[in-house]
Order: structure tokens, then C-alpha cells, then sequence
């Protein structure tokens, strides 16, 4: 008779594989494409990217190949780094006033971030397909229809169609960034059919995060830091998604570098019931949710001018 399998072979965690799950976002959202350009819209993307920052780059141009995949328009402006506030404001209000244009994107980090309120505050409301104006931040703390941020919004879609519950559960989030970590831990704890969750934020000033995130069914690293989340830091069977892009130095890849997330992945694997890849995991979802916006907004402001 066969030997059992020792038990930490048995219960690897699932992995949430976010690039099939934004494929299927993007999937359902070629469908709306295609209607809409029965009433001949081409929902438009305008990207601003200023500076060649590998990085950024790297994502602008994902964000554009994806926009081209489900037949949408994108348009970029790319300015040297150079580039003064007053350039750079006047290429947010080009984009705003480019009626072809439906969605505008500030590529983050500006190279002096001291401005990037400033940029953002141009940004036509009802253009802000990465959900950062004020108005849209506003909007969405208080439960009315906006945009809401790309990466949270695409983790809550990612934990839904992983049939992770959420609703009820304890999520603990690492990192209070105004782009994951906030936003994220507002529309967890909001009551809607994404939300519903009791929320710990965690942050820099935290006392003994790892006590925290030990009682949490649901922990989710957004901290930027490679091994903020260890395997000792997680209950067995907890879920974990992992927010962090992090390059680290590897001379046997051909680039040099490789890129690791924010939580001990291979020591999670065998705790945690299911958890993120990095890359593969929470990336291609914050994409897949530009998209959405960006169709929303093409559908809200074509429909607007139809009413006149
Ligand atoms: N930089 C890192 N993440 C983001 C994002 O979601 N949107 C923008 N515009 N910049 C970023």
C-alpha cells in the first residue's frame, strides 16, 4: 500500500494567477469595445509620461499594448525630465481638452513628486481613469459612482473570482500609500458586494505588525520593501496577495535584475491557503482595471454629449 503523503506536500497554496484573470477582464471588455464602436466611439487612453524611468516605461507600455489588444485608442505625451510644471500641467489640459481622449493617465513617480498634486488636481474629473483627484478619492469614500484605483479595485476583482471571501473577513493591510494601501483599505471596508471586510491598516508606525496580520484571514503586502510579509507573520490557511514590484539584483538573468514582490512567496506557499505570484499576480490586474475605467468613461462622456 501507498505511504501517505507527508502533509506539507499536501496542502500547497492555490495560486491566484492574475494574468488569466485579467485576460478575462480584458475579454469581457473587448465585447463592450465592440458595442461601442457600434455607435462609432473608440474609447481613448491618454498617457503622460515624463522622464524614461525604466520602470514607468515598462508599465506605459504595457498599459498601451493593452489598450491596442481590445481595440482602444491610446495617446501618449512623453516629456523629458526635464520638463517644468507649467510644460507639464499644459500637457494634462492638452489631454482634457482632446475629445478622442476618454481617459487621461499621469504616469507616477513624477521625477520632482514635490508637483504631483499639483498634476493631478488638472486632471478633467470625469477623465480620471486612475481614480487619484481629489473629487474621485471623495466620491469614492463616500459609497458615489467613481473611479476607483486601479490596483485595489483589480485586487478586490481578483479575490472575488478566486471565490475568496471577503465579506466578514479580517483583511490586514500593509502600506498606506495613496495609490494601494488606503484607497484599498476604504473600499474593503465598504458596504458593497466587493467589500464588507473588517479592515486593519498597518503601516510604518504599526506596533508589532506581525501580530496583527497573524489573526487576519486575508493579508495583503503593500509596502514597496522586499520581506515585509514572512512566513512566521501568516496563520495557516490565511490568503496572501502581494502588492510589491520590487527589482533586486540577479546576474544570471541577461538583464541583471529580477523582480520579487513584497512576501517571502516561496516560504508562503506551503502556509498560506492561496496567495499572488510576482510578476503575474496583482500587476496585470491594476491594467485590466485602467481598461475598465477608461471604457466606463468613453460610455459616461459620449453619453453626456449625446444629452447635450
Ligand atoms: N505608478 C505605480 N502605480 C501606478 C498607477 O496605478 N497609476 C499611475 N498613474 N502610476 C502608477
Amino acid at each position: 500500500m501507498d505511504k501517505l503523503q507527508p502533509l506539507e506536500k499536501a496542502v500547497a497554496a492555490h495560486l491566484i494567477d492574475g494574468k488569466f484573470i485579467a485576460r478575462q477582464i480584458r475579454d469581457e471588455l473587448r465585447a463592450d469595445v465592440t458595442e461601442l464602436a457600434t455607435r462609432g466611439v473608440v474609447p481613448g487612453l491618454g498617457v503622460l509620461l515624463v522622464g524614461n524611468h525604466p520602470a514607468s516605461r515598462s508599465y506605459v507600455t504595457a498599459k498601451e499594448k493593452a489598450c491596442a489588444e481590445i481595440g482602444m485608442l491610446s495617446r501618449e505625451i512623453n516629456l523629458p525630465e526635464t520638463a517644468t510644471p507649467r510644460e507639464i500641467v499644459q500637457a494634462v489640459e492638452t489631454l482634457n481638452a482632446a475629445s478622442d481622449i476618454h481617459g487621461i493617465l499621469v504616469q507616477l513617480p513624477l521625477p520632482d513628486s514635490s508637483i504631483e498634486q499639483e498634476v493631478l488636481q488638472t486632471v478633467d474629473p470625469g477623465k480620471d481613469v486612475d481614480g487619484f483627484h481629489p473629487v474621485n478619492v471623495g466620491r469614492m469614500v463616500l459609497g458615489l459612482p467613481a473611479y476607483w484605483p486601479c490596483t485595489p479595485h483589480g485586487i478586490l476583482q481578483m479575490l472575488k473570482r478566486s471565490s475568496i471571501p471577503v465579506a466578514g473577513a479580517h483583511v490586514v493591510v500593509i502600506g498606506r500609500s495613496n495609490i494601494v494601501g488606503r484607497p484599498l483599505s476604504i473600499l474593503l471596508s465598504m458596504k458593497h458586494v466587493l467589500g464588507n471586510a473588517t479592515v486593519t491598516l498597518c503601516h510604518t508606525g504599526s506596533r508589532d505588525i506581525a501580530k496583527l496580520t497573524r489573526q487576519a484571514d486575508i493579508v495583503i503586502a503593500a509596502a514597496g520593501r522586499p520581506h515585509t510579509l514572512t512566513a512566521d507573520m501568516v496563520r495557516p490557511g490565511a490568503a496572501v496577495i502581494d502588492v510589491g514590484v520590487n527589482r533586486v539584483e540577479d546576474p544570471t538573468r541577461e538583464r541583471g535584475y529580477r523582480l520579487i514582490g513584497d512576501a517571502d512567496f516561496d516560504d508562503l506557499l506551503p502556509i498560506a491557503s492561496a496567495i499572488t505570484p510576482v510578476p503575474g499576480g496583482v500587476g496585470p490586474m491594476t491594467i485590466a482595471m485602467l481598461l475598465h475605467n477608461t471604457v466606463q468613461a468613453a460610455r459616461r462622456l459620449t453619453n453626456n454629449e449625446a444629452k447635450g
